[in-house]
């Protein structure tokens, strides 16, 4: 262990020894004891205050001391490169480069070569909903974007889900010819094709635009019983067209390159109210069964 007297204590300096003064001039660098030319010439430091102490000056700042820190600053830098940084700049530039390219190759038409079914992640619109998160809007909420506002997009939904389509605000705006799946869930009128009665999301007996309308003649080529399973199949059938019918509409938004999905409809319990009749149309594009005769 050193010894101190204790004067060079309070100078902080420690008493010569042996082996000590060996090591330290070995790496002096590295000893807080040693004084720091800036700490002695300090930017405050006047011009006359330097050359008032002009010989302080010139013992405080060695010359050696400077060269090996700016070789240690050195190394220290090489200790912290990371190949993880160039990899990124060399993507990122290709990435942009090949933007670049494509945007002047196309005229103008697209930054990705054209391609129709990009990935989301190529979509401005995924990256701000991964920034901002999904909204969820009421439907009251939601009413306000149905495109009689020109400054505020055009959002539709389906089946709860949320999309803006005001890429084809031509068609959705008003005077478009589908204006009146804007600002509402009209799940239902994609359906029955009654645009403007349906505009809901209830969808609660839409089933029976696609079951057959009975016929005492027809239905007497069947028992009772077989007319009965017949009925539970046709219903059955009838649910999975309803289903298809929303499911084919919501992946076409899902999977649109021009639109993007925005959130989800927040809906109160009950929100669908009173059963609703099927509409004239859908009614009237109802037939009867196919009687076993016919079916040959
Ligand atoms: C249940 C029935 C129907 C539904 C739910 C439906 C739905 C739609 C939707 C959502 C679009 C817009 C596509 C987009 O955003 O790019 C569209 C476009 C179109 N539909 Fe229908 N449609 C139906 C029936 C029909 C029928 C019967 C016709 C023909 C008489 C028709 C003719 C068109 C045309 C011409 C377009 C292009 C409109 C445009 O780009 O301005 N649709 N349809």
């Amino acid at each position: 262990m050193a010894a101190y007297d204790s004067t060079a204590r309070l100078r902080r300096v420690p008493v010569a020894q042996p082996g000590f003064v060996e090591e330290l001039s070995d790496s002096e660098d590295d000893n807080i004891f040693v004084p720091r030319p800036e700490k002695v010439t300090t930017a405050t430091t006047t011009a006359t205050e330097a050359a008032a102490t002009p010989t302080e000056t010139q013992e405080a700042a060695p010359s050696k001391p400077r060269k090996s820190r700016k070789k240690r600053l050195r190394v220290e830098e090489e200790d912290d490169y990371s190949p993880y940084l160039d990899i990124v700049r060399v993507v990122t530039f290709l990435l942009v480069a090949s933007c670049g390219v494509s945007y002047l190759v196309s005229n103008g038409e697209s930054y990705f070569w054209g391609m129709k079914n990009k990935p989301d992640y190529l979509k401005l619109s995924w990256w701000k909903l991964q920034y901002n998160g999904p909204k969820y809007l009421t439907l009251d909420e939601l009413a306000r974007y149905d495109g009689t506002n020109p400054n505020a997009p055009v959002y539709l939904s389906i089946n709860g889900s949320i999309y803006d389509v005001s890429a084809g605000r031509h068609i959705y705006g008003p005077g478009g010819s589908y204006h009146y799946f804007a600002g509402v869930d009209a799940s239902r009128g994609f359906v029955t094709g009654c645009f403007a009665e349906d505009r809901t999301g209830d969808v609660r007996g839409v089933e029976e635009m696609f079951l057959p309308l009975d016929n005492p003649e027809i239905d007497s080529y069947w028992t009772p019983e077989e007319l009965a399973k017949k009925k539970e199949d046709e219903l059955h059938e009838a649910r999975k067209r309803v289903q298809g019918a929303v499911k084919h509409w919501s992946e076409f938004f899902r999977k649109s390159t021009k639109y993007s999905y925005v959130g989800q409809l927040v809906r109160e319990l009950g929100w669908e109210g009173e059963l609703k009749p099927l509409c004239k149309v859908a009614q009237d594009g109802r037939g009867f069964r196919t009687s076993p005769k016919e079916e040959d």
